[in-house]
């Protein structure tokens, strides 16, 4: 039997493409698993919004690690966290990774902001970066915590978010490689792939290359594969298509005060 981690790292290094679908929480995983994916990625939007809450580091770190103790048990795939900034400084990072490994979490993923973090696509808000020094210390402190060789820990660079330029973009990824970072994940709020497939043409294959296709969805996974690209990641549709549900039932439950309508549309 393989470890979860390994099984991660495997996944990164794939010749295939492969996917990741959200999970929020023991259910949810468990339906991710039984759909067919290798692996989850644990969204801190979706986590966020099945507390309740704005995507903005309101949840506790702790509170998060007990969705995810649910969310590891009742999988038997790898888990990638979405660690946001890594709750704080290096430090945090430190004790994250060791609580991470203790309820069988295969790897975080962290990005170049700042504490709390702002989620990627409110427009209008500015999305100062971390410090390139103090972010790659991040890095490496949580790679001297891991004890399983096979954690992963991804590194999320966010400075097309930022508005920056692939150069910049290239100048962190690389600095981001060098500091431990076993892949990196460049986001982009463009309606189509371009500014993914230019960083991947220049990166050509330094570590494996994680992308979030949520607003170039229409993007054929096929260019994603001859642009190299090791593994896409879906990121909320589980959350997503939970609230239509509820909201249907709900909405009907209501309007005819009996439940004879939404017997046969739910789970039996
Ligand atoms: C998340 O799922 O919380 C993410 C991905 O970070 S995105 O919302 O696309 O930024
Ligand atoms: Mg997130």
């Amino acid at each position: 039997m393989t470890t979860k981690t390994s099984q991660l790292k495997a996944l990164l290094h794939s010749p295939n493409l492969e996917f990741l679908l959200e999970a929020h929480n023991g259910l949810s995983a468990r339906i991710v698993e039984e759909a067919g994916f290798c692996g989850l990625w644990a969204s801190g939007l979706s986590i966020s919004a099945q507390f309740g809450v704005r995507d903005n580091n309101e949840a506790s770190w702790t509170q998060i690690l007990e969705v995810l103790e649910f969310m590891s048990d009742a999988t038997s795939v790898p888990i990638l966290l979405d660690g946001d900034t890594g709750y704080g400084n290096f430090n945090s990072m430190r004790r994250l990774v060791r609580k991470l490994e203790q309820r069988g979490v295969a790897g975080v993923c962290i990005e170049d902001k700042l504490f709390p973090k702002t989620n990627s696509f409110i427009s209008g808000e500015t999305q100062p970066l971390a410090d390139i020094d103090e972010f790659c210390g991040k890095i490496r402190a949580g790679k001297d915590s891991q004890k399983d060789d096979d954690f992963c820990i991804v590194a999320r660079v966010e400075s097309f978010i930022a508005g920056w330029s692939l150069g910049e973009t290239l100048k962190r990824a690389e600095a981001y490689r060098q500091a431990g970072a076993n892949a990196v994940l460049i986001h982009s709020k463009l309606n189509n792939p371009s500014e993914i497939f230019a960083f991947a043409r220049e990166w050509a294959n330094r570590a494996p290359l994680i992308i979030v296709p949520t607003t170039y969805y229409s993007t054929p996974v096929e260019a994603y594969r001859e642009h190299n690209v090791s593994v896409v990641i879906w990121a909320n549709h589980l959350l997503r298509g939970s609230i239509a549900a509820m909201k249907n039932v709900a909405r009907t439950i209501f309007e005819q005060n009996t439940i004879v309508n939404v017997e046969d549309h739910v789970a039996g």
